[in-house]
């Protein structure tokens, strides 16, 4: 029988698992459930991060949050987690997030964020928590989806990335159904970028960029000569493609505002998590520009497969049902962004001759 523990005290909101807490979007989760007065564990295999990410938590908050190195395909491990401490909700974040990469290795991205789900939902079951807060993706949306893109709109994901979080929606929607005390809250992200102003936690370094706002702040920083615009025939004001760009700060909050709405609910319940407002490929580069004082060349090549025209999140059910909204411009995100770039990132090498 699984040990039983005291709930939170009046004084506390409670005890929080977050997997992956040590990614990008995790680190600022972490952050923002303090804030909100939450405690947390974080667990996390650091496959796309570093234990140094703690620190940089630790000196915004003033205390290393208590962290657990494991996958959570790791059954015996999660177990452990359960048994040893009251879990009273968690937010499930960990997985491979790479759509390019999940084209080449799509088994990799199945049997990851598949099986680390399984695990996960097994585990909290044993351990009677039932309140989950799932971060999916606008990637799960049908092409061709007229903007603003609400909760509705028709599912079809282009990638293997997309189709492991349409089938994690799917167990998670079947899961909820199968018993009643279950509460699960599925949160749709469009594209996050920027970091927390200290610029003591931000994005891996490690990590290769192929997203735009990474790729922009290393040309501005020097390395690579342009940045690629992929396509600047689209039919957009300026040619180039139009996203939802959203202050990673303000999915944090976002999320948190989630687990707040999800441990009050039964069922299962899905929100977008955007700003509501499109910026172009063009744009963005004049805000970093803005942001950083640099040129950044740009060559334009052709389009990426499989990019939209335009995804803009609808964020009206998110802003009515869970008492939040995204606060931060695109000019916020882009200071924000390099402050972190300028810190952390790899210096730029001169090329030498052969
Ligand atoms: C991508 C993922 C999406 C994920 C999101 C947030 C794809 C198809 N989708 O969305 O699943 O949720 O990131 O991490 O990859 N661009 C350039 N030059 C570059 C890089 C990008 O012009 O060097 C353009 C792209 O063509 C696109 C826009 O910038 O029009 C944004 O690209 P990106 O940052 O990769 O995000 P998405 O493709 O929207």
């Amino acid at each position: 029988m699984p040990e039983q523990h005291d709930g939170p005290t009046a004084d506390e909101k409670g005890l929080i698992l977050i997997t992956g807490g040590a990614g990008y979007i995790g680190s600022h989760t972490v952050v923002a459930l303090h804030e909100a007065g939450y405690r947390c564990v974080v667990l996390d295999n650091l496959a796309n991060s570093s234990s140094s990410v703690l620190g940089g938590i630790a000196k915004i908050i003033g205390t290393t949050p208590d962290f657990v190195e494991a996958d959570v395909a790791d059954t015996h491990t999660l177990d452990q987690v359960f048994e040893s401490r009251r879990i009273d909700a968690v937010i499930h974040l960990a997985g491979l997030k790479s759509v390019g990469e999940s084209v080449s290795s799509p088994l990799d991205y199945y049997s990851v964020n598949l099986e680390s789900t399984l695990s996960l939902l097994r585990s909290m079951h044993r351990f009677e928590c039932h309140t989950l807060l799932f971060s999916s993706s606008a990637a799960v949306y049908a092409p061709g989806q007229e903007s603003p893109i609400t909760e509705t709109a028709a599912i079809q994901p282009t990638s293997p990335y997309g189709r492991s979080k349409q089938m994690i929606e799917q167990i998670l929607v079947d899961t909820a159904a199968s018993d009643d005390r279950w509460r699960v809250g599925l949160l749709r992200c469009f594209n996050p970028v920027g970091t927390h102003p200290s610029g003591s936690i931000g994005e891996s370094p490690g990590s290769k960029p192929n997203n735009l706002m990474p790729s922009v702040m290393d040309v501005a920083a020097g390395r690579g000569e342009t940045l690629r615009l992929f396509g600047d025939d689209y039919p957009t004001p300026d040619g180039t493609c139009i996203r939802d760009y959203i202050h990673v700060m303000d999915i944090a909050r976002g999320i948190v505002a989630g687990l707040q709405r999800v441990r009050a609910m039964t069922g299962t319940r899905v929100w977008n998590l955007g700003t509501g407002r499109g910026t172009s490929v063009r744009e963005l580069v004049s805000a970093a520009e803005e942001a950083t004082g640099v040129e950044i060349p740009t060559s334009v090549t052709d389009r990426r497969p499989g990019d939209q025209p335009v995804a803009i999140a609808a964020i009206g059910r998110a802003q009515h049902e869970l008492s939040w909204d995204a606060e931060h411009d695109v000019a916020t995100m882009c200071d924000d962004h390099w402050r972190w770039h300028r810190l952390h990132a790899a210096p730029a090498t001169t090329a030498s001759p052969p």
